[in-house]
C-alpha cells in the first residue's frame, strides 16, 4: 500500500520563514511515515492544472534560510475568498468541487496552508466545504488575531530597525528630518516595534490619531534640547490628520496603500521649513532570510501542523501562545484584525522613553494619549473606514504632491 500522503501550500503575499515552515513541515512528516506533495503558486496549483512537486528531506535541505517560498505563492487569483479585509466571497463552487477531487485522488490525508488573512479566508471555505484543511499564519503585519506573532514579523521589524540605524548617522550628519515609511497595512505592530528598536523619536499608527502640530511641535522640542534631527516612522496604513488613508484604489480589491511618508514629509517641509527626506522601505521588509526568532516560530508551525494533521483536528490554525504552539480554529483568526493596543505597554514604555505619537501630551494625559480606536475594531470597521475614505485619499495626496 502507498504511504499516507500529506500536501502543503503557500498563499498570499510571501514573508521570510515560509521555506523553514515547509522544510519542518516535510522533516515532520517524514518521522511519521508520511509522504509530502507541494503544490506551486499557492492555491492555483490545487485544480485545472494541478501541480505539485514530492518533498524530501533531501530536496527541502538548506532551504531554512532562505527568503521567498521553493513553491511559489498567488496572491488572489481564482481563489479569492474576501474583497476587503473580512468581507467574504464565496469560493466557485466548481473550484471547490475540483479541488476535492484533486485531494482524494493524491490521497492526501490533508492540506497545510501558510498564508494571512485572506488566503485563510480560502482555507475556511475548503474547511466548510469539507476539504481537509489545517491554517498556518503568516505575515509580516503581524495583524492576525488568535496568534501572539505571526512568522515574518520579526524579520521585517529586523530590517526596519537596520535601516533605521542607517537613517539615524545621515540625519544626524545633515541634521535633518527622517521620515521611514514601513509597511503593514492597517496595523501599526512594525511601525511601533521598528519605531522603539531604531530609536524613532515620532512613531504614526493607524490606532493612535495624530496631528500635524504634534509631529511638528516634537521636532521643535528636540531642538530646544539640542538635536537637530529627527526621525519619524510612519505606518502605511495610518490614517491623515484630515481624514483618509494613502494609497492607490483598486476597483474592487483592497487598496494598494503606500505614500504616506512622502506626505508627512512635505507638510513638516512646510510647516518648519527644515530640510526633510522620505525613505519608503517597502518590499524589502518581505525579502531576505528569516531572522533567528522566525526559523524557531516557522519550524515549530511546520512541525505542529502536521501534528494537527495527523490528530484529524482538520479546520485549526497553529497559533502561538507564548510559550507554547498551539492551535485554534481558523475562524476565529480570520475574523478579527488585531491592532496595536494604544494602552498596552509597548506604546507606554516607548512615551515614557519621550517618542512622540503625535498626539500631544495634556495635563490629564501627561504621555499625551488621545486614543480614538481600539484594538478590538473588526475587520468589517476597518475596511469600510478605508473604502470611506480613498477619496479623500487621493485628493490629499495630489494636493500635498502638486
Ligand atoms: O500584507 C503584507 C503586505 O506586505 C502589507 O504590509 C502591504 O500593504 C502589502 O502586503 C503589499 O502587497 P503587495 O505585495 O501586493 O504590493
Amino acid at each position: 500500500m502507498s504511504k499516507k500522503r500529506i500536501g502543503i501550500l503557500t498563499s498570499g503575499g510571501d514573508c521570510p520563514g515560509l521555506n523553514a515552515v515547509i522544510r519542518g513541515a516535510v522533516k515532520a512528516s517524514g518521522q511519521l511515515g508520511y509522504e509530502c506533495i507541494g503544490f506551486l503558486k499557492g492555491y492555483e496549483g490545487l485544480y485545472d492544472p494541478v501541480r505539485y512537486i514530492n518533498l524530501t528531506p533531501k530536496n527541502t535541505t538548506g532551504t531554512l534560510n532562505q527568503g521567498g517560498t521553493i513553491l511559489g505563492s498567488t496572491n488572489k487569483g481564482r481563489f479569492a475568498a474576501t474583497v476587503g479585509v473580512a468581507d467574504r466571497v464565496e469560493i466557485d463552487p466548481e473550484l471547490l468541487a475540483g479541488v476535492k477531487t484533486t485531494i482524494d485522488q493524491l490521497g492526501i490525508e490533508g492540506l497545510i496552508c501558510v498564508g494571512g488573512d485572506g488566503s485563510l479566508a480560502v482555507a475556511q471555505q475548503f474547511h466548510e466545504y469539507g476539504i481537509p484543511v489545517v491554517g498556518v499564519p503568516k505575515t509580516i503585519d503581524n495583524d492576525l488575531s488568535a496568534t501572539a506573532f505571526t512568522f515574518g514579523f520579526d524579520s521585517a521589524i529586523d530590517c526596519a530597525t537596520n535601516a533605521l540605524d542607517r537613517l539615524h548617522t545621515t540625519a544626524a550628519s545633515h541634521e535633518r528630518i527622517m521620515v521611514l515609511e514601513v509597511m503593514g497595512r492597517h496595523a501599526g505592530w512594525i511601525a511601533l516595534h521598528a519605531g522603539i528598536a531604531g530609536g524613532g523619536d515620532v512613531i504614526l499608527i493607524p490606532e493612535i490619531s495624530w496631528t500635524y502640530e504634534d509631529v511638528c511641535h516634537k521636532i521643535l522640542d528636540r531642538e530646544s534640547n539640542g538635536k537637530r534631527f529627527t526621525l519619524v516612522v510612519v505606518a502605511e496604513g495610518a490614517e491623515l490628520p484630515e481624514g483618509g488613508l494613502v494609497g492607490k484604489d483598486q476597483q474592487g480589491a483592497q487598496a494598494r496603500l503606500g505614500g504616506i511618508g512622502q506626505v508627512v514629509a512635505m507638510e513638516i517641509e512646510q510647516r518648519l521649513h527644515r530640510e526633510t527626506r522620505t525613505s519608503v522601505l517597502g518590499h524589502l521588509q518581505r525579502g531576505g532570510a528569516p531572522t533567528t526568532f522566525d526559523r524557531v516560530l516557522a519550524t515549530q508551525y511546520g512541525a505542529h501542523a502536521v501534528r494537527l494533521v495527523t490528530e484529524g483536528r482538520f479546520g485549526e490554525m497553529v497559533c502561538y501562545h507564548p510559550p507554547e504552539i498551539e492551535s485554534v480554529p481558523i475562524i476565529e483568526a480570520v475574523n478579527q484584525l488585531r491592532q496595536v493596543d494604544p494602552q498596552g505597554s509597548a506604546v507606554q514604555a516607548a512615551r515614557a522613553l519621550g517618542v512622540s505619537f503625535g498626539d500631544r501630551p495634556t495635563e490629564d494625559s501627561p504621555f499625551g494619549i488621545r486614543i480614538e480606536t481600539s484594538n478590538t475594531a473588526t475587520a468589517d470597521d476597518v475596511e469600510l473606514d478605508a473604502e470611506f475614505t480613498l477619496d479623500l485619499v487621493e485628493a490629499a495626496t495630489e494636493e500635498a504632491l502638486s
